[in-house]
């Protein structure tokens, strides 16, 4: 039987899972039960839910979690989490927590330009594309005015327009380079809108307009966290050592690009979280920050420490175009629930908010792999998630639980003890 089909967008949600089922799976009622059992019980949000996207069938839950105790810039925040892997609100309460009490994360937004480009083709001579681009950029603004009228109104719009001669890299190749503030708004439509309108402006029989469309690296749309403290008062055994030997632990990073990926990864483990359950484009933000690692032609650390008289410093800097109004953050209760939790920031603030969610995320990761190792922490969430696996009855699971407190945690070792118990 085939498995392609045509106008399936135009049947109905029921059909779609039919012909689903049908074609996919021996156990028809079985299937529809599943993808049914995860519908939201109020029809008004269901729709809404339906309406995100096309060929909408059933929702995808993911945990929405919060980690309290992030002191950011003196005031205290509790950070909402979206989130599937078992120790990342854990590891993000816990080093809050513990920074909580040293200062806190101190924050900064250095800059929240955006950037756009209409990319075209030109033949012709450069001083004709730049004297005509020179008396174009009036119609641009007449062009846009009603675009940008609200925006402006709220302190942002269009900031700059440079024409980029980039024939060096790619024949007859040009490009209009545009650089925005869309202040609380992440701004897609606007910037998107922006340039359709001044690409339409510009084209004429030389000029050959190939697309028009914002950019995702962000390197001025940037903000800062750091956290800090005395050497002393990182506790523990021996603060001295382990300071070091977490300051290594980030130069390897820095210098070691298999490690930097991971290091990355660990710190977007924070950052993705409150992405996702504020609402924003996590794709977006991962694409703007891999290609910022890489900047300097080298992927590297996103963060960085100093241990050096006596104090221990540790920080990120990052891209992060975000939003705190429009789009999703305004469609989604759960997104705007978020944000009511978050104080209701401003896009800036939320900058804030969210590298200092990836940097709590990248000291908890490196203060274990430099002490106890991940798969401490790491197990002793996943016992949970094996127990659930198993099957294991809420007197199974405590018996389990309290077992393993203070044994190393293994899949075959829970899976032995369950089945001990079982039979028993
Ligand atoms: C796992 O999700 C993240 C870590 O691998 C990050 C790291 O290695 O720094 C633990």
């Amino acid at each position: 039987m085939t498995k392609l089909i045509s106008g399936f967008s135009k049947l109905s949600k029921e059909e779609k899972i039919n012909w689903l089922a049908e074609t996919f799976f021996d156990n028809e009622e079985y299937i529809k039960k599943i993808i049914k059992q995860y519908w939201h019980s109020n029809d008004e949000l269901q729709q809404l839910h339906d309406d995100f996207i096309e060929n909408t069938i059933s929702n995808f839950y993911m945990p929405f979690g919060v980690a309290p105790n992030f002191v950011i810039n003196g005031k205290e925040y509790v950070v909402p989490m979206v989130i599937e892997e078992s120790s990342v609100v854990a590891a993000a309460s816990l080093v809050a927590k513990f920074w909580s009490t040293r200062g806190g994360f101190k924050t900064k937004v250095i800059s929240t330009k955006k950037i756009g480009q209409v990319h075209f083709i030109y033949k012709g001579d450069f001083e004709s594309l730049q004297a005509y681009f020179n008396s174009k950029k009036e119609d641009f603004k007449s062009a846009t005015a009603e675009i940008t009228k609200n925006m402006e109104k709220r302190g942002g719009g269009i900031l700059d327009i440079q024409l980029v001669d980039k024939t060096a890299d790619l024949d007859n190749y040009y490009q209009l380079h545009l650089t925005f503030e869309t202040k609380d708004s992440m701004g897609a439509n606007f910037i998107n809108s922006c340039l359709e309108t001044i690409a339409n402006e510009f084209r004429n029989d030389d000029i050959e307009i190939i697309m028009s469309i914002l950019s995702n690296y962000v390197p001025e749309c940037l903000v800062r966290a750091e956290v800090s403290c005395k050497v002393e008062d990182l506790g523990g055994e021996n603060p001295e050592y382990f300071a070091k030997k977490f300051e290594q632990a980030v130069k390897i990073a820095e210098v070691e690009p298999y490690r930097a990926v991971t290091h990355n990864k660990g710190i977007m483990n924070g950052i993705d979280a409150v992405v996702l359950a504020t609402g924003n484009d996590f794709r977006a933000i991962e694409a703007g920050v891999h290609a910022y690692a890489s900047k300097g032609g080298k992927y590297t650390s996103l963060s960085h420490c100093e241990v050096k008289n006596g104090i221990f410093k540790f920080w990120i800097e990052l891209p992060l175009a975000l939003g705190t109004v429009g789009g999703l953050t305004k469609l989604h209760p759960m997104a705007k629930l978020s944000l009511d939790i978050l104080q209701k920031p401003s896009a800036s603030e939320l900058m804030e908010i969210i590298a200092s969610a990836g940097l709590a995320q990248n000291f908890g990761a490196l203060r274990a792999l430099t002490t106890k190792g991940i798969q401490h922490g790491h197990m002793k969430m996943h016992l949970m998630n094996i127990l659930n696996q198993l099957g294991a009855t809420s007197e199974e699971k405590n018996k389990i639980l309290e077992y393993f407190k203070d044994k190393t945690v293994s899949h075959s070792a829970v899976v032995e003890k369950f089945n001990e118990l079982r039979n028993a």
